[in-house]
């Protein structure tokens, strides 16, 4: 690339930046032949990365605010986006590009789709800097509508409800049995921008057929956004099923050990939508990390994406183990006299379990060799007989489950969501998202799952 009547320093380093992206390029298509874990163990810091941080084996914490710019032609050009350069951490950091790295390669594993991430300060962030930046004035005068899947994580809900509805006059078009691809289409017309679902969801554990709801999606001429949050890349990429966007709550299973708080939007390159720039489409999460992330500010702390990154790199074996300790969980809660019902994909009674088998897959399989196997995640719910205070009963007996509004942990947690998680979207918003009073939702974490059926057991004998 040359600058037309640039000066020589600037040209210069405009070069010299595509050399770096071209080498990034070449280690980003290096790393797609390897494996899931390598690819969560390594990212992009390869080897000649190392060597140019100290040796670091680790991907160094770049703690500075800011980056110090050989001359004023280094810094116009990294500043005007003329090449690779992080100068701010609001805007960019190289601990924080690692780990954008990393969820790109992950995201897209094994689906034939090329994707980027953009990594947020938490998993709300990422669900408004995945929704805002389609929501933008086309200049119609026409009011733009959202179709959004109601089960879904309470703060979702608000968002969608309270920020994009009530003050910005969006108009919030709810889709009240996720499953049924009909009710989606129902609510789509000419002033949709985007379709809007979590699969699966938060509490209960409703599924999305990602390949019917995409398709409605794209005859519209718009985005499929998806939470993925509970199944993460190791069990699902939403993406290789049609997905455009895919954001996470990176606070949850990917960093399981609970030391930090982020989010990230993933997307294929080119996405469907109306509206917008070209570059928008071309590369949404680039575009959002550039310009809409630089104007709001919900940069994520290095310090934080490091936590993150190690707790990364053991994604898919943590995924295995907890799911089939959630799946005896739930099996043993679906034969207990107190228990009325179990939400839980994975069970042959769940509404959801056959698309769920279909598109719940352990990334590389049960061997690591890639032999098929289904996982569904470690989050459950199940309602108590009683109604609430049974609930409740149960809740407070809990000896080594903690009670807390958390999920993905390496430690059991339970709550219960119609007086935690969603107790402000208020007794009409959980009629809609169907949350009833007396449901506990369960995350089951890398305790031996017969010490926690034991404490269920002991708590559900108080119900
Ligand atoms: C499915 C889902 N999406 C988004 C969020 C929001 O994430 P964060 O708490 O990191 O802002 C949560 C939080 O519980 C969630 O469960």
């Amino acid at each position: 690339m040359t600058i037309q009547g640039a000066p020589e320093g600037l040209t210069a380093w405009v070069a010299r930046g595509e050399e770096v992206a071209a080498a990034e390029e070449r280690e980003r298509a290096r790393m797609r032949g390897m494996r899931f874990d390598t690819i969560a163990v390594h990212g992009i810091y390869s080897a000649e990365a190392a060597l140019e941080n100290q040796g670091s084996i680790i991907e160094p914490a770049y703690l500075s605010p800011a980056q110090h710019f050989a001359d004023s032609e280094h810094l116009e050009a990294a500043l005007g986006y003329l090449m690779p350069a992080w100068g701010y951490t609001r805007i960019a950091n190289p601990t924080v590009h690692y780990l954008e790295e990393t969820l790109g390669l992950l995201e897209a594993y094994g689906t034939g789709t090329v994707a980027s991430a953009a990594v947020t300060a938490s998993g709300m962030a990422a669900v408004d800097m995945a929704v805002s930046p389609l929501l933008a004035d086309d200049g119609s005068g026409r009011r733009a509508s959202v179709v959004v899947g109601a089960r879904c994580y309470g703060g979702t809900f608000q968002l969608f409800r309270e920020r994009y509805a009530r003050e910005r006059g969006i108009d919030v078009r709810w889709v009240r049995e996720p499953l049924d691809t009909a009710e989606w289409a129902r609510l789509v017309d000419g002033s949709t921008r985007l379709l809007y679902g979590e699969m699966p969801s938060n509490p209960s554990l409703s599924v999305l057929d990602i390949p019917g709801v995409a398709a409605i999606a794209h005859d519209a001429g718009v985005p499929l956004i998806v939470d993925a949050t509970v199944a993460t890349p190791a069990l699902l990429r939403p993406l290789g099923l049609g997905a455009d966007i895919v954001v996470h709550s990176v606070s949850k299973s990917i960093s399981a050990s609970g030391l930090a708080i982020a989010g990230a939007v993933v997307a294929r390159r080119g996405i469907v939508a109306r509206t917008g720039p070209d570059e928008m489409r071309e590369d949404f999460a680039l575009h959002v990390k550039l310009l809409p992330m630089r104007d709001h500010g919900p940069a994520l702390s290095p310090f934080n994406a490091l936590m993150i990154l190690t707790d990364l790199r053991t994604l898919r074996g943590r995924m295995d183990a907890w799911s089939r300790s959630a799946l005896r969980v739930a099996r043993f809660l679906e034969g207990h006299p107190a228990v009325e019902r179990v939400l839980y994909p994975g069970l042959a009674s769940d509404a959801g379990h056959a698309v769920a088998a279909r598109d719940m897959w352990l990334a590389d399989g049960a061997d690591g060799e890639g032999e098929p196997a289904n996982r569904y995640g470690h989050l459950m719910a199940f309602t108590v007989r009683g109604g609430q205070p049974a609930a409740r009963r149960v809740l407070d007996e809990l000896r080594l489950v903690r009670r807390a509004t958390d999920l993905g942990r390496v430690k059991s947690i339970a709550t219960i969501p119609a007086i935690s998680t969603h107790q402000q979207q208020g007794e009409e918003g959980r009629t809609i998202a169907e949350i009833p009073a007396n449901l506990i939702r369960l995350s089951v974490g890398a305790e031996h799952p017969a010490d926690v059926e034991a404490d269920l057991a002991a708590a559900l004998s108080r119900a």
